[in-house]
């Protein structure tokens, strides 16, 4: 005989089987290549039943607060006239919300401002000084985020272009003996090993947009995502990439699945390339296909023409609902510097067995 206590556990447990057969079943948090300490920390989160927003969120927060990680958060590369200001955004699956904080100065973490924005306002977006003020309200620490490092690679860029520009007065005057590349990085990194000089002349010569996309599945089937960034390095003081952008540098829909994008943000926000990758998975693509469909369209931007694609990359990472994943980027390799070796596109990804990194699909190898 059926009891009504009976019906109801065999009920919920149908529920949950059939919501984690929607949703795999299993945890998945993948990242871009810079994130596997986040891959980690988030799926420890979701292994302890914890939020997929909350998981993301903690795993990014350990690169924004490392001072040695130029390319988000603390230590990010600054604007042109040596100001950090940080972009991200967040989006929840089974809320679908999403928040985001855009030319953000003065605080570390701009992923929890952006949770802050989504959950304690009737917003979507704050920028700049309101963005601020708003963190301050809630609690946060206004700090100064240019490490030295990072002070230091920005004054080498500025002395460096007056090999461009001879009106430009920072650096040695006309009367200055002339200096090969490497006393000039040696003037502003003494001592520093060979690593320290090839990434100050790889900012120089080729200003970054490091960033760093996190998105998770949990066994229940639900999806949430983060991206935040320093952005481009050398920018204009109030240049917003795509990295806080819904639908460009992140997108989530919990019935489908969610992607996120690095690399210039420029070429992401005329393709609205996380939402594409979205879209393509909703009308059947494998998360690989919907990658390279979407690379497919920034190509086609610039009438297919492998020069001018050359001079920059990005990258788009996808993650079903039912569990596939995959990342994709334009190039096989990024552009190598000051003879070194060119490095492979890779992603970060955790399906509860640990952190691992693959390389991403790509549409185009990179002559060297
Ligand atoms: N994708 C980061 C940026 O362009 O700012």
């Amino acid at each position: 005989m059926i009891t009504r206590r009976s019906w109801m556990l065999a009920s919920a447990g149908v529920a949950a089987a059939a919501a984690a057969a929607q949703g795999g079943g299993k945890n998945v948090v993948i990242a871009s290549g810079n994130g596997s300490r986040a891959c980690t920390k988030a799926m420890e989160l979701l292994q302890a039943g914890r939020d997929t927003l909350e998981a993301v969120i903690a795993g990014v927060n350990i690169i924004e607060e490392d001072p040695n990680d130029s390319s988000v958060g603390y230590g990010g590369l600054p604007n042109e006239e040596g100001v950090v200001e940080l972009d991200a955004c967040v989006m929840h699956g089974p809320t679908r919300r999403a928040g985001a904080v855009g030319a953000l100065r003065g605080i570390k973490t701009p992923s929890r401002v952006a949770r802050l924005v989504m959950e304690r306002t009737d917003h979507i977006m704050l920028v700049g000084e309101g963005a601020l003020r708003f963190a301050k309200a809630h609690g946060f620490q206004e700090e100064n985020l240019l490490t030295d490092r990072a002070r230091k690679a920005w004054l080498a860029w500025k002395e460096s272009l007056r090999d461009k520009n001879r009106h430009n007065n920072w650096g040695p005057g006309l009367d200055a003996p002339p200096e090969e590349r490497q006393a000039f990085l040696e003037r502003f990194f003494p001592g520093a090993d060979e690593a320290t000089l090839a990434w100050a002349w790889e900012v120089i010569a080729d200003p970054p947009t490091g960033t760093i996309n996190c998105l998770a599945l949990n066994a229940r089937g639900e999806m949430s995502g983060v991206t935040t960034t320093s952005g481009l390095a050398w920018k204009i003081p109030g240049r917003v990439g795509d990295s806080p952008i819904i639908g460009a540098g992140l997108y989530v829909d919990q019935d489908v699945g969610a992607a996120g994008s690095t690399g210039r943000g420029e070429e992401n926000i005329r393709v609205v390339g996380a939402h594409t990758v979205v879209e393509n998975m909703r009308h059947g693509m494998s998360a690989r296909e919907a990658v390279l469909d979407c690379l497919k369209r920034i190509s086609r931007n610039y009438g297919d023409d492998l020069d001018r694609l050359a001079l920059f990359d990005i990258n788009f990472y996808a993650l079903r609902k039912d569990g596939d994943f995959a990342a994709g980027s334009l190039w096989n390799v990024s552009r190598p510097y000051r003879g070194g070796k060119p490095r492979p596109r890779r992603f970060t990804y955790n399906d509860g067995t640990g952190t691992r990194t693959a390389d991403c699909v790509f549409l185009y190898r990179r002559k060297i």
